[in-house]
């Protein structure tokens, strides 16, 4: 299974602050923000990854992430020229899916939690489309899922004016290859953009969506605004002040994988004992 994190857009909801550089670059307590679903991907087993991001921003993210080979990783990049939308993803990663499957996860959304990683893994190969559901308490800002009384799904909408439950979907998809094809053949919507929602009613509608809800030990956090921003950095930083362990850690993430070993662990640490994250990747070897 390949991976795609889609790192674009405008980030106007956060001008000034994302006016020169990347939202998905923002940090996030003491890392860039793509290192959350970086991470995220890279646990749930995904090591070929492709970026997808702006024609300014794409020298930053290869500054950052390299071609993933240090981290036992492969990384592509490629540019999307306008926010077209998040379906056009797999258009744009057409060649680089090829006949995988394919996950797809938001530049800016940030998971964390008790059981995610096997709620994860166990979804590696859909046959179909697997998506979640989160309970928020305001869901008019995302795509929303209503469930019938037996908890299966029966309508997805975009953005709702009067959602018909408060289950939000994260931005974390797993699909079969047949998710180029229904990228595809979607047209834009009212506010031009080739819609996710639309690919996921595409599944829903062909009986091939997997709806799983997410535990509520699970944080799903935004970063939208200049206030959840802040507290998506406090959130990391409590957890990590507290436990002693990080949030993100995509250094972390290989080498537990088994995708880098000691060695190669010790060789990104190096440079990076002046702030503390280094030590804290020597520690693991230790
Ligand atoms: O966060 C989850 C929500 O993401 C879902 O519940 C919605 O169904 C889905 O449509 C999306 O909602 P938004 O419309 O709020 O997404 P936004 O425009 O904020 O874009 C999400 C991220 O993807 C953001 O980091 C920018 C990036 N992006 C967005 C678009 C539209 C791109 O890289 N390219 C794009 O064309």
């Amino acid at each position: 299974m390949k991976g795609i994190i889609l790192a674009g857009g405008t980030g106007s909801r956060l001008w000034p602050l994302t006016k020169a550089l990347s939202k998905q670059l923002m940090p996030i307590y003491d890392k860039p923000m793509i290192y959350y679903p970086l991470s995220t991907l890279m646990t749930t087993g995904v090591r070929e990854i492709l970026i997808i991001t702006t024609p300014e921003d794409l020298p930053l993210f290869k500054k950052l992430l390299s071609d993933g080979s240090q981290l036992g990783c492969i990384f592509e990049y490629a540019v999307q020229s306008e926010p077209k939308g998040l379906a056009e993803a797999f258009i744009i990663g057409k060649k680089f899916i090829g006949t995988s499957k394919v996950a797809l996860i938001l530049g800016d959304n940030i998971f964390y939690g008790n059981g995610l990683e096997k709620l994860l893994k166990d979804n590696y190969q859909p046959d179909g489309g697997i998506i979640y559901g989160y309970h928020v308490n305001n869901p008019k800002r995302y795509g929303v899922v209503e469930f019938d009384t037996t908890g299966k799904a029966i309508s997805i909408v975009e953005k709702p004016d009067e959602p018909r439950s408060n289950y939000a979907i994260p931005g974390i998809y797993f699909y079969d290859n047949e998710v180029v094809a229904i990228a595809e053949k979607i047209k834009p919507s009212s506010r031009g953009e080739l819609e996710i929602t639309d690919v996921n009613i595409a599944y829903l509608k062909r009986e091939r969506l997997k709806v799983s809800v997410l535990d509520k030990g699970i944080a799903w956090l935004d970063t939208g605004t200049f206030s959840s921003l802040m507290q998506a950095s406090q959130f990391v930083q409590v957890i990590e002040e507290r436990q002693g362990l990080k949030i993100g850690c995509i250094e972390e993430v290989a080498f537990k994988q088994g995708f880098i070993n000691a060695k190669q662990l010790t060789k990104l640490a190096t440079p990076l004992l002046k702030s503390g994250y280094g030590e804290y990747l020597m520690n693991l070897i230790r």
